[in-house]
């Protein structure tokens, strides 16, 4: 009997749709090379599920992540909902999400395509054969602390709280999926905080350096956001893992994307104990939406992450990224890693090629 995955797919708002369509074409391709069945079941989450049911992430949204075997999801937001209550924001789905399914711990992979390596705005010798692996603490620091939101003070000033918190279980988590990580890649780990002004990460860096004297064979360092903010761009090369608070990675991978020549080419997976959800690191780009400008390269990327994660087919995602790399190295780019002489290609016409890549290469 063959094996059956339930994929919930979540295409969002903006390009989201335009790169999750890509990925399925892809999905599909892969699905019947293993002679696997994908149930991939559509829900609407972000702006559209606003429209739709009037919350960004409808309960039968949530209800169909929590079924699932993982969640595919686009991106959220847009202009258009940049205006209502902040309890209603497309971004509040996203968070939603990762709260509800317990998604603690967020890898984004910046790794460079040799054939990118002039796409990047820094010099190539200093992105060349980058390969970083942020672990971002996805589900409590600052975004997700009380007390927040908005008061007013004595005098009647407007005041905007928010708070960074964590406990020591919660960096323990975090430290071990990196120290985990880093065990199958260089053993290195450079723990990031803010340790000399924020006593939260003052403790975040206690408890790390007591989680590493159990596991001697991993090389720990540590680094205060702002000199690893600008190490990120003077020397990347010297990263091997980087396991830092949510906010902190939220900034570091965005960095940590143009070093590999464009946001829209970082995938990610989030992970927790039972569940687990991949995603592009980019947002829903709202400016080319609906023109097939998107690079959908994240996005499938990041369907490859889910087959070595959830699926236990690590031989997939290694096809997947052998295929992207000899696109790239024929020269098609979409227009965010276009450079000349290049062949310029859409969204559609990427995805394409890579199910067609797919096709020729998995066994
Ligand atoms: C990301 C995004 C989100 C975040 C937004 C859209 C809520 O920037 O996944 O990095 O801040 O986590
Ligand atoms: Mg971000």
């Amino acid at each position: 009997m063959s094996e059956v995955f339930n994929i919930t797919v979540l295409p969002g708002d903006g390009i989201g749709p335009e790169v999750i369509a890509e990925a399925v074409k892809v999905l599909r391709v892969i699905e019947s090379k293993l002679g696997i069945t994908l149930n991939l079941n559509e829900h609407p989450v972000g702006g559209a599920a606003y429209e739709a049911a009037g919350h960004p992430l409808p309960e039968e949204t949530l209800a169909a992540a929590r079924e699932a075997d993982a969640v595919l999801l686009g991106a959220v937001g847009g202009p258009k909902w940049e205006t209502i209550d902040f309890s209603l924001r497309p971004e509040r789905a996203l968070l939603g999400l990762r709260s509800s399914l317990g998604l603690f711990a967020n890898l984004r992979p910046a790794k460079i395509f040799k054939a990118l390596t002039g796409a990047s705005t820094l010099k190539p010798e200093v992105v060349e054969g980058l390969d970083i692996m942020v672990v971002r603490e996805l589900t409590g620091g600052i975004y997700f602390g009380q007390p927040r939101g908005i008061d007013k003070t004595e005098s009647g000033e407007r005041r905007g709280i928010n708070t960074l918190v964590y406990t020591e279980s919660e960096v323990r988590r975090i430290a071990q999926i990196a120290f985990d990580v880093a065990r199958k890649r260089n053993k290195k780990v450079c723990s990031v905080d803010k340790a000399n002004v924020l006593e939260c990460t003052g403790m975040w860096r206690d408890v790390v350096i007591e989680f590493a004297q159990d596991h001697a064979d991993i090389e720990l360092s540590h680094m205060y956001v702002d000199n690893a903010a600008m190490q990120l761009v003077r020397n990347p090369k010297q990263f091997d893992v980087i396991v830092t608070t949510n906010m902190f990675g939220d900034i570091l991978s965005d960095e940590a994307s143009m070093l590999t020549g464009s946001i829209g080419m970082l995938p990610s997976a989030s992970l927790g104990e039972k569940h687990a959800m991949y995603e592009p690191i980019h947002g829903s780009a709202p400016d080319i939406a609906g023109q097939d400008k998107a690079n959908p390269l994240a996005t499938i990327m990041s369907a490859g992450m889910m087959f070595k994660y959830s699926l236990n087919r690590e031989d997939v995602y290694n096809t997947l990224e052998a295929v992207v790399e000899s696109v790239l190295d024929a020269g098609y780019r979409t227009p965010d890693i276009m450079s000349e002489g290049m062949q310029p290609v859409g969204c559609r016409e990427m995805g394409d090629l890579i199910a067609q890549g797919v096709e020729e290469k998995l066994a």
